[in-house]
């Protein structure tokens, strides 16, 4: 006891140097490192290596369990963070044996996967991408760090920044989707919500960018799995939203399950030392995925697992979670020279710079405040920001006849497995999100709005399985309607990780229910839950309109109903392309060209880059969303002839011809005509979400310098050229070209 109140000493009146936010600033940083080598002065090697340390509380895991002996490691200090541990009680409990019965008295950290929300549940991030609302993403992961932090959490594993193309890989949920310059944008927006703009306060928590790298290219889209690729690849298209995520100031960074050309992501100090921490001057702290130093064993790149954890520490990484491979192996490898200590001492410094920032080291209590627990969780200000999220991310993808939206006063009959669904509308990784009654179905919606009386409900059939003993109650619900909404889709397990799928068509017996419901000749509406682009061009071909609503969390069934009933008119647009079948995978919107392109005029020719009997176009682009009203576009850019110096200025006007106001996101895609290294087709540059009234027309600017035009040579050099660049503006990925300049030497 004696002992820890010298150090509470030391450390408080360190602490009195300066507190401060979170973005990079020098000096402050080292302030941090000054007060984190006080710390690291007085700890033995056993007590280091316990801070690079993470275990799960064993209350969630999303693997095996390594040991559930954590306590007695806590109070031996072998422990630096628990994870999958929240509310105050119960981690003020772990905290305090860290704090009181440990010898120096280091408080811990704790993470959790807080990924759309913490207890009021938004979108999934796919999802929620495609409202294409920086600001929107900023506010919903600022809430949930203050439900997190309000239940002792301290970190997040989050955002994933994984650019993801190919939708066999459940984990695509997860993302923002396939593009890398909106990607970037929403890794900044996620980071900056999560940790605010002052760590030390008690309702912002550590952000992590993950999996690093590549980890969305998993080979043939099933999770884990080998990614081979060129550096120029994983230069232009993998690493800018982590390096998006730095600059924004992330706390820590995760490396990914995959090998990335030959070595383990975990094991990679390509990875980790060269870029990360040498090119990027990365100065927070790498944490391992879920045992993956462990997992270089199998994957043949290490001996055994201490060998793996010397593998991992030499290449930089700082904390292991669940693996015990640093706790049981690391003080060996150390005194054999596998592994040098001033290697983990920088790993070390690293976490207890983190604490500090954090304020931990001030009061180690400060994230476990039961009043704030109660007043913060799930109020009614995070409710209402969680269906504007929900409805802002819903694309409608089909809506022929203007059969949406929904007048009052037409029957309808809701039919399908996920009316009143009450579980899985929160989608994968839900946090500590309830399944069992808290988030609001489709049926309790409309529900609230019509009365139970005057509700025409068929479940049908379930989502898996082959049963269709249902259908006939569900034909007769839709005889008696006038129109049709069947809410059908994945369950949430059939995304996420380890979800990878081979068939991404609706699952089970819910076509053949959308068959026969259609038989009866009523208009019918799909709304689909799910968390991947499913392969949807029969449904296209036979639904009358088609919401995809992803899985839209807690207040998911009102947005549906607003959404239906045009409370809200629809803006959300695909950030992932939907195939029209899955042999089409991975596809996405800025592909290379190929020697041999489809000629537009001759379709049908034989050797050129094709498929037999499928086009190459996805079903719906990236991109894409319909609204209860159209605009159209008129766009002009003021020079023909650009120098590196100068600024090309794109008016765009947007004008709504329809009568609804609403919001369109409006899209100005680059292609580079001619470089010394195949460039996409085309790719995006700038967007704007605007708000349009009914009539109204609305002029923006985009300006583009010869920094947008810039692409990595054949040196990896990041690099403009001279040359001939086509501009198109539009609503979608497909938009039609508007321009054509050049760039030219000053
Ligand atoms: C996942 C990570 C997650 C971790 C902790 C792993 O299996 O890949 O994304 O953060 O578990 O739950």
């Amino acid at each position: 006891m004696k002992r820890i109140s010298i150090f509470l000493l030391l450390v408080s009146a360190l602490s009195s140097c300066s507190d401060g936010p979170v973005q990079p600033d020098r000096e402050k940083d080292s302030v941090y490192t000054r007060k984190a080598d006080s710390v690291l002065g007085l700890m033995t090697l056993e007590e280091k290596i316990g801070q690079t340390v993470l275990f799960t509380s064993g209350w969630d895991v999303t693997g095996p369990s390594m040991d559930p002996n954590y306590k007695t490691y806590l109070k031996n200090g072998n422990v630096g963070a628990v994870f999958n541990a929240f509310t105050t009680e119960y981690n003020r409990e772990l905290q305090r044996i860290a704090v009181e019965e440990t010898r120096l008295g280091i408080p811990l950290m704790f993470g959790y996967d807080v990924i759309h929300g913490h207890r009021t549940i938004f979108p999934i991030p796919l999802g929620e991408s495609a409202s294409w609302d920086l600001d929107l993403m900023e506010k919903t992961a600022r809430i949930a760090a203050v439900e997190a932090s309000a239940e002792g959490i301290n970190w997040t594993f989050a955002p994933m920044v994984d650019v993801a193309r190919d939708a066999r890989w459940g984990r695509i949920a997860e993302g923002a989707g396939e593009d890398t310059y909106l990607g970037s944008l929403i890794a900044v927006a996620r980071v900056k919500g999560f940790q605010g703009d002052d760590l030390s306060a008690s309702n912002t928590i550590l952000a992590c960018a993950k999996h690093y790298a590549a980890y969305g290219a998993a080979m043939a889209g099933r999770d884990y799995n080998t990614v081979d690729m060129s550096e120029n690849e994983l230069r232009t298209t993998y690493l800018p939203p982590f390096k998006a995520a730095l600059d924004a100031g992330v706390a820590t960074f995760m490396n990914s399950f995959n090998d990335l050309n030959g070595v383990p992501a975990t094991g990679n100090s390509f990875l980790l030392r060269d870029i990360l921490k040498g090119e990027w001057d990365f100065d927070g702290f790498v944490v391992t995925d879920y045992t993956s130093i462990n997992e270089m064993v199998p994957h043949g790149y290490a001996r055994d697992e201490k060998h793996a954890g010397e593998i991992a520490m030499n290449a930089g990484v700082d904390m292991d979670m669940q693996g015990g491979i640093y706790m049981k192996y690391l003080k060996a490898s150390i005194e054999e020279g596998k592994v040098e200590e001033s290697d983990l001492d920088d790993a070390v410094r690293r976490i207890l710079e983190m604490k500090f920032r954090l304020g931990l080291f001030d009061d180690p209590y400060h994230y476990l405040d039961a009043d704030r627990e109660k007043e913060l969780v799930l109020n009614d200000e995070h409710l209402e920001v969680a269906r504007d999220a929900a409805r802002k991310s819903m694309v409608l993808l089909k809506n022929d006849n203007a059969v949406l939206p929904l007048s009052e006063d037409k029957k309808v009959a809701l039919i399908g497995p996920l009316v009143k669904d009450e579980k899985n509308i929160i989608g994968n990784w839900a946090a500590a999100g309830d399944r069992n009654g808290t988030a609001v179905s489709v049926y309790e919606a409309f529900e609230a709005r019509f009365g139970k009386e005057d509700l025409l409900f068929a479940e049908g059939c379930k989502v898996l399985g082959d049963d269709t003993s249902g259908f006939d109650e569900a034909v007769a619900a839709a005889r008696k309607a006038d129109v049709v909404v069947m809410v059908l889709g994945e369950l949430e397990g059939m995304t996420g990780e380890a979800a990878s799928r081979t068939d991404i068509n609706l699952p089970g017996k819910q076509k053949a229910l959308i068959a026969a419901v259609k038989a009866t000749g009523k208009p019918v509406v799909l709304v689909l839950m799910n968390g991947r682009p499913l392969s949807l061009e029969w449904e296209n071909d036979t639904a009358d309109a088609i919401v995809e609503a992803w899985w839209p969390g807690t207040m998911g069934g009102h947005a549906v109903a607003d959404v239906l009933y045009g409370d809200y008119n629809p803006s959300g647009k695909l950030t992932v392309s939907f195939p029209r079948t899955v042999g089409q995978l991975p596809l996405f919107y800025n592909h290379k060209n190929t020697g041999r392109p489809i000629p537009p005029d001759d379709p049908d020719q034989k050797y050129v880059s094709r498929y037999l009997y499928t086009p190459n176009t996805p079903l719906y682009p990236f991109g894409y969303g319909l609204s209860y009203t159209s605009y159209s576009y008129n766009a002009t850019a003021d020079k023909k002839t650009i120098t590196p110096s100068d600024t090309l200025e794109v008016t765009v006007k947007v004008t709504n011809m329809g009568e609804r106001d609403g919001e369109e996101v409006v899209q100005l895609y680059l292609r580079d005509k001619v470089a010394s290294v195949t460039p996409p087709v085309r790719s995006l540059k700038r967007f704007e979400k605007v708000a349009v009234k009914k009539g109204q027309t609305r002029e923006l600017t985009f300006r583009l310098t010869a920094d947008d035009l810039k692409f990595y040579n054949e040196d990896l050099e990041f690099v403009h050229e001279p040359g001939v660049f086509e501009l198109f503006v539009g609503a979608n990925s497909d938009c039609p070209l508007v321009h054509t300049f050049e760039l030219v030497e000053e």
